[in-house]
């Protein structure tokens, strides 16, 4: 009820204050949460904006303080921030890390993701919150109350996977960029952004789940009637180490030259693999054209049917009839 969601978004602000106040004016916040993200580019300005913390390395720290000034112990068990233990006491979800706060669509806190700062393949990378009454994965893109108004001003939203990504991008001056943050992406989220433009530009990792999630991205933002442009990174940069690699204005560039429809950009990644062989080349058309029966809207699907058929030296007419069967098949 809107009693518990409001103590859940305060208790969460709350965390959000001091892990920000821990990152900037302690000494183990700022020898290790500050100077990891120095190392990693993040100027102060982002770090306030984007309100970047730290989480004390020890099981108590955030529990203990939030109980003394007087936090419920059911909504720090409920977003997730704290843990109870078998003997009733609590102790800290989020421990030695380097926190990124999600904030809902007007700007509240509702949920955190906190990186590790070890290199240990054994311990998760990320530790994001639980789902609650007031987060729920599916319905949020991490950035987009920061983003909101440039991605109406651009009329374009910029999609990448990652929280390192929105603030590397952002910083760059690209301010119109939202992440999916790992979960692959939700109708929901593609109805938030539709709010706003009609235009995705995906910027995946350049690596196989990037380039697969992206494909499985662009049908499912195709089916909901928005159009989608896909630009791609080599493998093992994503937007984030591809900024810090080639500074502001290369990365930029980049973007701008390397920037596909999304049927360029799938035919050109599908017959890499095809090599000369017809019969595979015949497979691309297919799913090239399985993408564009998902469009809605007919007359936009006829003009994708011909520009494949230019791309792909193939008649029109084959490919009509196949979008056809396809749409037949699927009503
Ligand atoms: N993610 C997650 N849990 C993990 C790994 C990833 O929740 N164990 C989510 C995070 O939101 C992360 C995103 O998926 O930002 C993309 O994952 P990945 O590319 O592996 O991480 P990066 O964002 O590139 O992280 P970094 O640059 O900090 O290494
Ligand atoms: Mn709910
Ligand atoms: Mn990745
Ligand atoms: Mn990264
Ligand atoms: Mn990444």
């Amino acid at each position: 009820e809107d009693n518990r969601r409001e103590s859940l978004m305060i208790v969460s602000g709350y965390a959000a204050k001091f892990f920000h106040e821990s990152l900037l004016d302690t000494d183990e916040g700022q020898s290790i949460g500050l100077s990891y993200f120095k190392e990693r580019g993040f100027t102060n300005d982002t770090i306030k904006k984007f309100e970047l913390g730290y989480s004390p390395d020890q099981w108590e720290a955030f529990s203990a303080s939030a109980i003394r000034n007087g936090y419920q112990e059911e909504f720090l068990v409920e977003s997730g921030l704290s843990v109870k233990r078998e003997n009733g006491t609590l102790y800290d979800r989020y421990r030695g890390r380097v926190m990124f706060p999600i904030h809902s669509f007007t700007g509240r806190v509702i949920a955190f993701g906190g990186r590790t700062l070890k290199t240990d393949k054994n311990v998760p990378k990320y530790v994001n919150s639980p789902e609650s009454e007031i987060y729920h994965k599916s319905n949020i893109l991490y950035g987009l109350y920061f983003a909101k108004k440039s991605i109406r001003e651009e009329d374009n939203c910029y999609l990448v996977e990652g929280y390192a990504d929105v603030l590397s991008v952002s910083q760059a001056g690209i301010e119109n960029v939202v992440a999916s943050s790992g979960t692959s992406l939700t109708v929901e989220q593609i109805k938030l952004i539709s709010r706003f433009t009609k235009n995705i530009t995906i910027l995946y990792d350049g690596d196989a789940a990037g380039i697969k999630a992206s494909l499985r991205g662009l049908d499912m933002i195709l089916e909901q009637g928005l159009n989608v442009k896909v630009v791609s990174f080599p493998d093992g940069h994503d937007p984030d180490s591809y900024v810090r690699k080639l500074g502001t204005n290369a990365f930029k560039k980049h973007i701008e030259e390397n920037k596909k429809d999304f049927i360029l950009y799938k035919t050109t990644l599908l017959l890499k693999d095809a090599g000369g062989d017809p019969i595979k080349k015949a497979d691309v058309i297919r799913e090239v054209v399985e993408s564009i029966a998902k469009i809605p809207d007919s007359i936009k699907a006829s003009v994708f049917i011909k520009e494949c058929s230019h791309i792909m030296q193939i008649d029109e007419r084959a490919l009509l009839s196949e979008l056809n069967k396809m749409r037949l098949a699927k009503a």
